[in-house]
């Protein structure tokens, strides 16, 4: 569904986003998981043709070409970005209203969207509430009722679940995996809290580029094989482990470019 080759990103000297492949199937969440700076939302917003990539690179989302075909897939990706994106004097109804008004979903249907949404998402009660006079959780909730309007096939997270108190961090995972299980929607998602990546179908382990990519079981038993471990390790262990890796390799290469 989404298909990313030789992705790079410079702004002037410095690398935020190398090299980096990617491919997510239909209808998986696949989270794109490392701390902060690693390069996630730099990433998002090139696939969403915000940002332009470096030369080189190659993008597919459903078998369109990225940026030469966005208008053709626009209307099919709901994107939550990672900051607040909401009217703050308008109500969580309006705030719909607007957004999807801008997403062109016709008159006839919008009301029965927005009924739709405000119940998936649990917002029906407070749907009059201003957006300012709501908790930072209702107003996550919010935007993710804005991504979830026009019934997109492919839903793009930015942090989520950022600022979001645990209970409600359960309920959005619960949320992703409804949508992805029983719509089919493909979800790809980024988090720096590690531990949140064992929720995901997939994924990828990122810093500037994707160290390794699997389910989170399959990544933890690679792992807990290569330190002989007895335990399961646990994700930022193999964080940690993945990403010196990464450093070995790099300062092999500069020693042999020395030579
Ligand atoms: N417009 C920009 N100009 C310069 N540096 C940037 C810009 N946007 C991001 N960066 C840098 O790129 C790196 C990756 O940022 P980002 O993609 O936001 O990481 P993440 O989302 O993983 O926290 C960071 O070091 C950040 O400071
Ligand atoms: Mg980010």
């Amino acid at each position: 569904m989404i298909d990313i080759s030789n992705l790079s990103k410079s702004f002037g000297s410095f690398k935020a986003v190398e090299n980096l492949n990617l491919n997510i199937q239909k209808g998986e969440i696949y989270g794109l998981i490392g701390p902060n700076g690693s390069g996630k939302t730099t990433t998002i917003l090139m696939l969403l043709d915000i940002l332009n990539p470096d030369p080189g690179a190659k993008i597919t989302i459903d078998g369109k070409e990225i940026p030469k075909r966005i208008n053709d897939i626009y209307y099919k990706i709901g994107f939550m970005p990672q900051e607040l994106s909401l009217y703050l004097d308008l109500t969580i109804e309006q705030n719909l209203r607007f957004f999807g008004e801008l997403y062109k979903i016709p008159k006839s249907t919008l009301n029965s969207h927005i009924q739709e949404v405000l119940e998936l998402i649990d917002l029906t009660e407070f749907k009059k509430r201003i957006i300012s006079k709501c908790s930072g959780g209702m107003q996550r909730r919010c935007s993710l009722a804005v991504a979830l309007l026009h019934r997109p096939e492919i839903l793009i997270l930015d942090e989520p679940t950022v600022g979001v108190d645990p209970e409600l961090r359960i309920e959005f995972w619960n949320y992703f995996k409804d949508i992805s299980k029983e719509r089919g929607v493909t979800i790809l998602l980024t988090t720096h809290y590690l531990a949140e990546s064992i929720n995901c179908d997939r994924i990828g382990l990122m810093n500037k580029k994707i160290l390794i990519s699997g389910t989170p079981m399959e990544l933890m038993e690679k792992v807990r094989k290569l330190k002989n471990l007895e335990k399961l390790p646990d994700m930022e262990e193999v964080y940690i482990y993945y990403t010196l890796q990464e450093k070995k390799k790099k300062y092999k290469e500069g020693i042999n470019h020395e030579l």
